[in-house]
């Protein structure tokens, strides 16, 4: 059982701009003066900043822009608690030098989310929506030699970009299926882990020419904005499978759509988009593509965790301590 005690003699005030798991709700409600907006559509940036004010912390989620503007804004933030392991949608910089914390929840996702980077490779390769679509609209007359024929994914070369904490978990799984694994990363990681992984270190266009399916696990910075271009995708084989659930802005969607489109490769399987949740129009018209509305960190148990976890760094930085997960690092001596 969590103590339900207030270290201060004034009960510091919260902002949570959207929907969280009730756990972490009932955490923070039970020791601060909680501004809890408890719908889906979350605020606007207006709203945001009124709501904002006179508050210590706001726990924030992956919709909320939080850029320079908003940032500018607000007075006496102490932390900003971002309820995902991305935090693109917000900017630390002028949040760092307006001496606020951000903090983000990585680690309890990552499991759940290479779990379904693995889910969108083999529901792409192995034609699994359109096999759905294909008997629960009575057109499965009966069994043919060919019929929704795929990709194999087993001893197929895997090429990931980005080996962080997802990176490495998407490879551990690729094992399990005997495949090669490339990399490609800013940072190559030490050789114990290349090893133990079986990991390759590889340079983006080899990976590209080699793999049959690529998975992007890197962050959206400036560097990795449209880091799979018409470019890129001229580089892949005609049969390579792109997977994303890193973020929509790492893949230049509209290039992509028409590449899908013009078979120039084989199919793709995406958790996210360049402007969510609007989904380029031409992705929806086509059979080869696996379309998620970002859910890959999406188990019960892991979103719970992810709340409790940014309701945790709240606690931390309003009693004086570090959060468990500062991302701004700087403000911490
Ligand atoms: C994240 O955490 O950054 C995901 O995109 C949402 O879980």
């Amino acid at each position: 059982m969590r103590q339900c005690i207030s270290p201060m003699p004034v009960r510091p005030a919260v902002l949570v701009t959207k929907r969280i798991y009730p756990e972490a709700v009932e955490l923070l409600r039970c020791r601060y003066e909680l501004d809890y907006e408890a719908t889906d559509e979350g605020l606007t940036p207006e709203e945001l900043l009124r709501r904002a004010r006179a508050k210590q912390a706001i726990v924030s989620q992956l919709t909320d822009r939080l850029d320079e503007t908003v940032i500018g804004q607000l007075e006496g933030v102490r932390v900003i608690a971002n309820v995902a392991v991305g935090y693109d949608n917000i900017d630390v910089a002028a949040a760092t030098r307006r001496g606020i914390l951000v903090t983000n929840t990585p680690g309890v996702l990552t499991e759940t989310t290479a779990d379904l980077a693995f889910a969108l490779l083999m529901a792409a390769a192995r034609r699994i929506v359109e096999a759905h679509k294909f008997v629960h609209s009575g057109q499965w007359k009966c069994w043919t030699i060919d019929l929704l024929a795929g990709q194999d994914i087993h001893h197929q070369t895997l090429g990931i970009f980005g080996m962080g904490r997802i990176g490495q978990a998407v490879a551990r799984r690729a094992a399990g299926f005997s495949m090669r694994v490339l990399y490609h990363d800013s940072v190559r990681v030490p050789e114990e882990l290349e090893r133990e992984l079986c990991l390759e270190y590889a340079e983006p266009e080899r990976l590209l020419r080699e793999s049959d399916f690529v998975s992007l696990h890197v962050p959206l910075t400036p560097a990795t904005r449209h880091l799979i271009g018409r470019c890129e995708l001229q580089r892949m084989k005609p049969t390579a499978i792109l997977v994303n659930t890193a973020r929509g802005a790492v893949v230049d969607e509209a290039a992509l759509a028409e590449a899908l489109r013009e078979r120039r490769i084989a199919a793709a399987g995406l958790d996210v988009f360049e402007n969510e949740p609007h989904v380029h129009p031409l992705l929806l018209e086509l059979d080869n593509v696996v379309l998620a509305p970002h859910i890959a960190s999406a188990s019960v148990a892991t979103r719970r965790r992810m709340s409790m976890m940014a309701a945790d760094n709240v606690i931390a930085a309003l009693d004086g301590r570090r959060p468990p997960n500062l991302v701004n690092s700087q403000l911490w001596g």
